[in-house]
């Protein structure tokens, strides 16, 4: 099956049980500072599944790309990658458990035709310690639906929980959860078990990581919030369905290589022929995945707006397209073509063309890849340099080469072996375990809760968002544009776009005009609108956003007609701008051509 095909399929599905279509967001989540990326479907939905109305209703799917920047070094076997797209179904609290499972089963088995004995299913067995139950209730619908006991397994919340910082006890203050059951797809044939994995004694399952089985999809009842007490019932108990689609697909071909299927195998095969290395060789397999995964999450990140750099998502940008060209430098003992990596990137666009790209974005995306790779280059000959001239390789100066360069320790270690030298493997891994738990944590510290938490704070900051947003237009004019936006209970963060710079005096009189809000006391309202009608009474939207049919616009003020800030905007928000309090911009800077950013809050506290 294709993957035009298998969307179709996916569409025509949940349009039939009365869903409706939810866009995908941007890669880069918008007024939530929970999270760098978009990293499944549902952070969108953040805060409807905490209990704001959503203007489409309660019966919503969609098909979302997604990055998860902490894979990178997972990537490399047949089934890890940073990008991918997740099918998503959700119920907000329309239908449960029952309905889920059974629909999800028809459509893997009645739609797409999966063979019943292929299929096992997973579901929680409780978590004492948080006081949270075994999931009989799905136990029992999967036994009623026909899955046998012996396609039926259970596990602890660390593989059968879901929430977006990971099993209960890391999950922070006001971030949703719940327990969860999924899908597995039995290839048949087991592999080689992982060594570090914690399954590796016990007879294959679902969970071991021999490579027999595959997860492809996951049902999560979001029905809890963690709260400081413990967890807390939601105001509605939900569904939250994602599946990769990639993993979907290969399941569908009896392929457990993901590489493989039409997603992947063209840029596989452009790589072949710009590297004259071929995918079946087993030295070669592992750094054409790289390239193929690292390359295509580089064309969409630079599609949502991400630039290299050395912070944050550029950050991650950055390293991608290293590791592309120090991959590429291994396989051809070249620095990469920027004409040749081009040529694989237009294949990306072909795969996925009309969906998310259309021809023209070509030239600025192959822009942003000439100049990285260009620069790259010299660093890639830098490094050769020094490693030319290293005479003590100690495995720490390596990993340092690796860390700072993007130096994979292989080609160290073929470049000192010409040399006649050698260092310590024990003393690299070590470094390299030290870094990865190191990235572990930072990629978890991310959900140090922000606008999940809803905490008075935070809702406060949002609102006082949509004043500076409007007040940018007056004081700057037309040509602003919201880049970006941060929140966290210190203080807000906005970048804009302005073709007009701002200065001292158009600071001031920004923060006044915020302040004249406030103190007005203009109450906060929403409506669902159509798109159109929102458009047309010139409701704020994001630059690269697409939007539902039906949106939200939150207004301030006491009547749409005439409201002072009028945004499309999930929420929450607070009722009156009194409960703002006064703010202080106390630190505005020119972040890039054109774009500003601006800190602001109550205090003067400063919280970057
Ligand atoms: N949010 C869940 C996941 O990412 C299901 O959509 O797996």
């Amino acid at each position: 099956m294709t993957h035009r095909e298998l969307r179709k399929k996916f569409e025509e599905f949940w349009k039939s049980k009365n869903h409706r279509e939810v866009p995908p967001i941007s890669l880069i989540p918008q007024d939530d500072s929970t999270t760098l990326f978009t990293g499944s479907g549902m952070q969108q939905l953040v805060v409807y599944l905490l209990g704001e109305p959503h203007p489409l209703g309660r019966r919503l799917y969609n098909i979302q790309p997604c990055f998860r920047s902490q894979d990178i070094l997972e990537v490399g076997d047949n089934r890890h990658t940073t990008f991918f797209e997740m099918m998503g179904n959700w119920s907000l609290g329309d239908y449960f458990k029952k309905e889920q499972l059974n629909w999800f089963w028809d459509f893997l088995t009645k739609v797409l035709g999966f063979e019943k004995e292929r299929l096992y299913v997973t579901i929680f067995e409780g978590d004492p310690e948080n006081k949270l139950s075994h999931d009989f209730e799905s136990k029992k619908i999967w036994k009623e639906i026909g899955v046998g006991n012996d396609h039926i397994f259970s596990y602890g919340p660390s593989k059968n929980w879901w929430s977006r910082a990971g099993e209960p006890a890391k999950m922070p203050e006001g971030e949703p959860g719940g327990p969860d059951s999924e899908v597995f797809y039995d290839f048949g044939v087991k592999r080689k078990i992982h060594e570090r994995s914690p399954f590796r004694n016990l007879p294959c399952h679902p969970n071991c990581d021999c490579g027999r089985f595959l997860e492809i999809g996951n049902s999560v009842f979001m029905e809890y919030k963690k709260t400081k007490n413990g967890f807390e019932e939601l105001p509605a108990k939900n569904v939250d369905f994602g599946g990769g689609l990639e993993r979907i697909l290969a399941a569908l071909n009896d392929e457990p290589d993901i590489f493989l299927s039409d997603v992947y195998l063209p840029i596989i095969k452009a790589l072949e022929s710009i590297t004259l290395t071929k995918y079946e060789e087993a030295e070669n397999k592992q750094k054409l995945r790289i390239i193929a995964d690292h390359l295509k999450a580089t064309v969409f990140l630079i599609k949502a707006g991400i630039y290299p750099s050395n912070k944050e998502r550029g950050y991650y940008l950055r390293r991608l397209l290293r590791r592309v060209a120090v991959k590429i430098y291994q396989l051809t003992a070249k620095t990469a073509e920027v004409k040749e990596l081009l040529f694989v990137v237009e294949k990306i666009l072909e795969i996925y063309k009309h969906l998310y790209f259309q021809d023209k974005d070509l030239t600025s995306i192959a822009e942003v890849i000439r100049e990285e790779i260009h620069r790259f280059n010299k660093t890639l000959k830098k490094g050769m340099t020094l490693l030319l001239n290293l005479n003590n390789p100690a495995g720490k100066k390596i990993f340092d080469l690796y860390q700072s360069y993007g130096f994979p320790k292989e080609l160290s270690e073929e470049i000192l072996r010409e040399r006649g030298l050698t260092f310590s493997q024990v003393e690299f891994d070590k470094e390299f375990e030290k870094h990865r738990q190191l990235s572990r944590k930072l990629s978890a510290g991310v959900f140090r809760g922000g606008l999940a938490d809803h905490s008075e704070k935070t809702i406060k900051y949002h609102t006082a968002t949509h004043l500076l947003h409007q007040a940018l237009f007056d004081v700057l004019g037309e040509s602003v544009r919201q880049e970006g936006s941060h929140i966290t209970g210190e203080r807000l963060r906005f970048d804009f776009f302005s073709l007009v710079k701002p200065d001292e005096e158009k600071i001031k009189k920004i923060e006044a005009i915020i302040n004249e809000k406030i103190k007005k006391e203009l109450p906060v309202y929403f409506v669902f609108l159509d798109r159109e009608e929102a458009f047309r009474i010139g409701a704020r939207a994001l630059f690269r956003e697409k939007y539902p049919e039906r949106v939200k616009v939150y207004y301030i003020g006491p009547s749409l007609e005439t409201a002072y800030s009028k945004e499309f905007c999930g929420g929450p928000h607070v009722q009156n701008t009194r409960e703002i309090e006064p703010i202080k911009i106390f630190k505005w800077e020119k972040i890039g051509t054109n774009i500003y950013r601006i800190y602001a809050g109550n205090t003067k506290k400063l919280e970057e």
